[in-house]
């Protein structure tokens, strides 16, 4: 198995579960180390006989077609991606040549091992799976869900870099026959996240005493994704889902991001006291300047995976939070390795004078 992205928050997660669930599969993870890949994440099985690392990038041809060929690869789990909305509004380039052309950089790979010359009958053991997101499909207003057949309608840089290898990949499909499956989740939140998505900068904030952004009323909605639930999904989609599909990965646990910043203040008080001065750390919340074209609310209708695949969200916000939570009080060294001058000067650069 060829896994992309496997030093990032999912992809790390997503290892970790293969290399305990399928103990006969092989697993080559694909890195190129950028700033949200972290291979302190799979410290605890990178000397398993089952597991390769090689850093490198999605775009390189050369380097994929020869992974394709040295280890024979029959499936495809495709998460590496730049995949942060406010860098890509603050700088798009970077996600258009991965997102977009790394993606056609696989495909072409995974085609021309797949397709050209192999015996009839061989491309029913192969899988190509890409990991994609709810954002393809655009915002919702105070009802509704996105289900598979939602019009795409992708309004940041990144969901519109995801929308279209969203399409190259059903491209492939139709035109070559290739063997692909997308999977489109709400947002994901667990261990290993990097703290510069909401749930890990609040947490690591609100440890530190520092204060909690929160853009514009604070009442968009995202529809949380406990992270193992997620991989669970993917296993699933993997071993039973069909060739061509596409299946929405959703959480259940619709809330406002107001709503998570507080149960995040909360918690840590109960579990590690207040902030040094006696205040609760609700204290800590700031209202700040709003994302520019910020997507009000996402929310995933998943009852195709769970009617056709049997997989369901077995982890509430309440449980998965906690969890979340306890992992990052028992972690500070795999935070403090990441908290470096990059870090800082992005963290300034992007509320210094918000
Ligand atoms: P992440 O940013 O934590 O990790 C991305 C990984 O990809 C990193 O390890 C990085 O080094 C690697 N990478 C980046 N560019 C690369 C390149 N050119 N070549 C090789 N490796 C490269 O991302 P994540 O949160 O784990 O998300 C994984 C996938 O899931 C992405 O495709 C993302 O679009 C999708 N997704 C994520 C969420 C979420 O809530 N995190 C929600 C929906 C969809
Ligand atoms: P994020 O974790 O960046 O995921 P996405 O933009 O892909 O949904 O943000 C989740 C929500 O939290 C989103 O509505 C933006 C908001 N947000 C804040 O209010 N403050 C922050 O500092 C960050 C990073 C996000």
């Amino acid at each position: 198995m060829l896994v992309t992205g496997g030093c990032g928050f999912i992809g790390s997660n997503f290892v970790r579960l293969v290399m305990r669930k399928l103990p006969d599969c092989r697993v080559i993870n694909l890195d190129k180390l950028t700033y949200a890949g972290n291979p302190l994440s799979l410290a605890d099985i990178e000397h398993d006989s089952r597991y390769r690392f090689v850093k490198g990038d999605i775009c390189d041809t050369r380097l994929v077609e020869r992974l394709f060929s040295e280890e024979h690869i029959d499936t495809v789990v495709h998460f590496a991606a730049e995949s942060h909305v406010d860098r890509s509004i603050a700088a798009p380039d970077e996600f258009i040549q991965t997102n977009i052309v790394g993606t056609f950089t696989l495909l072409e790979a995974a085609r021309k091992a797949w397709l050209s010359g192999s015996p009839p009958g061989t491309q029913d053991t192969k899988r190509f799976l890409h990991v994609s997101t709810d954002e393809v499909y655009g915002s919702l207003g105070e009802t509704g869900y996105f289900t598979e057949t939602t019009p795409y309608d992708p309004r940041s840089p990144y969901s519109a870099s995801k929308a279209s290898s969203d399409h190259i990949i059903s491209a492939y499909h139709h035109t070559y026959g290739l063997p692909t499956l997308i999977t489109n989740c709400s947002n994901n939140y667990g261990p290993y996240q990097f703290p510069e998505k909401l749930i890990p900068l609040i947490i690591n904030n609100a440890r530190n005493g520092m204060e909690l952004p929160v853009y514009g009323d604070g009442k968009n909605i995202r529809d949380w994704l406990y992270v193992v639930d997620h991989c669970e999904a993917i296993l699933s989609v993997l071993s039973s889902g069909k060739a061509g599909e596409t299946y929405n990965i959703g959480g259940n646990s619709e809330k406002q991001n107001i709503e998570v910043v507080q149960t995040i203040c909360d918690i840590l008080d109960e579990q590690t006291g207040c902030l040094p001065d006696g205040q609760p750390r609700r204290t800590l919340i700031r209202f700040v300047k709003d994302r520019p074209g910020h997507d009000r609310r996402y929310a995933i209708d998943a009852s195709k995976i769970s009617g056709e695949l049997g997989w369901q969200p077995s982890v509430r916000f309440e449980e998965g939070i906690r969890r979340t939570i306890k992992w990052y009080l028992e972690n500070p060294a795999w935070i403090s390795s990441l908290i470096d001058g990059s870090y800082r000067e992005y963290y300034e650069k992007m509320y210094g004078n918000r």
